[in-house]
């Protein structure tokens, strides 16, 4: 059985003296983000919908947020929220964004409200911005090589977005690809990230949508899976690699940040290896096709800079152990307690 990997060792305080925001802070994503950038002594702003909101309290009691960070209410379709959130940083890294498939929640928010923070970031003088983006703005195009990993030179395919009505891989191209124009127009220092799925310990206390991916087959929702493999990634390694090419004098472009590659069906059976005592299921949806390969992808940009992943079975034992210790997964008893209690 994994153990829980520890927080990395908080290498030299670079961040002492240095004032940064992030958007849509309360986040997955972001609020291990906030929390890392406190860890290296910055000072963080971090944006939010409503800093009243209980949901965004565990941002306050991060080691070093009493000092050093302050929410501040932003939301992505009011320039004026973000000019204000990001007058005197130096740098703005943009996480926020819907993560939906509903068009109508998705587009405005995530291809305008980017634009809008470029522009702001360019109107304040931001040295640099690190926007989240996603892998989804890399693969899905039906037109490229399968046999070929996806690069930083890869792009999804609008119309094939569209046609799928894969909504959220539409906005998300479309929000970076204006970014990179803005940016470029602007002559503001860009750097993204494109993250595969994301799994990993909770900070914050509700259950998001990439957690849900694996959620929904400990509760007995999902009776079986699909045909689909994908690639996966820690948080803590996600909010990591955000830190490095902002701080590297030299980074640029994409930066495709992965670990591995697993069928639904082999992460279904990891599940059980793991956790035997929820109803994982083991059959597919799908039984007349072979299992889906899934993109093969490289992440050799971010190793050049010298990152190391987290396993990917390390990180599906830490996000149900988060999701048990947090109370948004009853806690079953597992064979060995069964054992205990038929013995007592
Ligand atoms: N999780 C993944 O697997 C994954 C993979 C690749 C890329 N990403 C990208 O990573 C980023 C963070 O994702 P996440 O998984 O951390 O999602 P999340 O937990 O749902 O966080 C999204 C954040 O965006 C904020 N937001 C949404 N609409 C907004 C608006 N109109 N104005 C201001 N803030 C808004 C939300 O604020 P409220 O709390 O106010 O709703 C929330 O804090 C997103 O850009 C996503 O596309 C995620």
């Amino acid at each position: 059985m994994p153990t829980e990997t520890t927080t990395p060792v908080v290498q030299a305080l670079s961040g002492l003296g240095r004032t940064v925001c992030v958007t849509g802070a309360g986040g997955f994503i972001a609020s291990w983000l906030v929390k890392r950038l406190l860890e290296k002594g910055y000072t963080v702003r971090g944006t939010v919908r409503n800093p009243d909101d209980p949901k965004n309290d565990h941002l306050r009691a991060l080691e070093g947020a009493a000092d050093r960070l302050v929410l501040l209410r932003a939301d992505l379709l009011d320039p004026d929220s973000l000019h204000a959130a990001f007058s005197g940083c130096e740098g703005v890294f943009h996480a926020a964004s819907p993560v939906t498939d509903d068009p109508e929640k998705m587009i405005q928010p995530a291809i305008r409200g980017t634009q809008y923070v470029i522009t702001a970031a360019a109107d304040t003088g931001v040295k640099r911005v690190v926007f989240t983006s996603s892998i989804g703005t890399v693969y899905m195009n039906p037109y490229r090589d399968q046999n070929k990993p996806v690069d930083d030179t890869c792009w999804s395919d609008l119309e094939y977005c569209k046609k799928t009505e894969n909504w959220y891989c539409y906005a998300k191209t479309v929000a970076e690809q204006s970014a990179w124009e803005v940016a470029r127009m602007r002559r503001l220092d860009l750097v993204v990230v494109n993250p595969v799925l994301v799994l990993g310990p909770l900070l914050q206390p509700t259950v998001n949508a990439s957690t849900d991916h694996v959620m929904k087959y400990l509760t007995g929702s999902a009776k079986t899976y699909v045909n689909a493999a994908q690639a996966y990634v820690h948080v803590r390694d996600v909010a990591e690699a955000h830190v490095l090419v902002y701080e590297a004098p030299g980074a640029h472009g994409r930066y495709i940040c992965a670990e591995s590659t697993l069928h639904r069906g082999e992460l279904c059976r990891i599940l059980a290896k793991l956790f035997p005592e929820y109803p994982i299921p083991t059959k597919c949806k799908d039984e007349v096709n072979p299992p889906a390969i899934g993109y093969k992808f490289t992440n050799q940009r971010l190793k050049d800079m010298g990152m190391e992943f987290v396993p990917v079975l390390q990180c599906l034992y830490e996000t149900v152990k988060s999701l048990q210790e947090k109370g948004m997964l009853p806690v079953r008893p597992t064979n060995d307690q069964d054992q205990r209690l038929l013995t007592a």
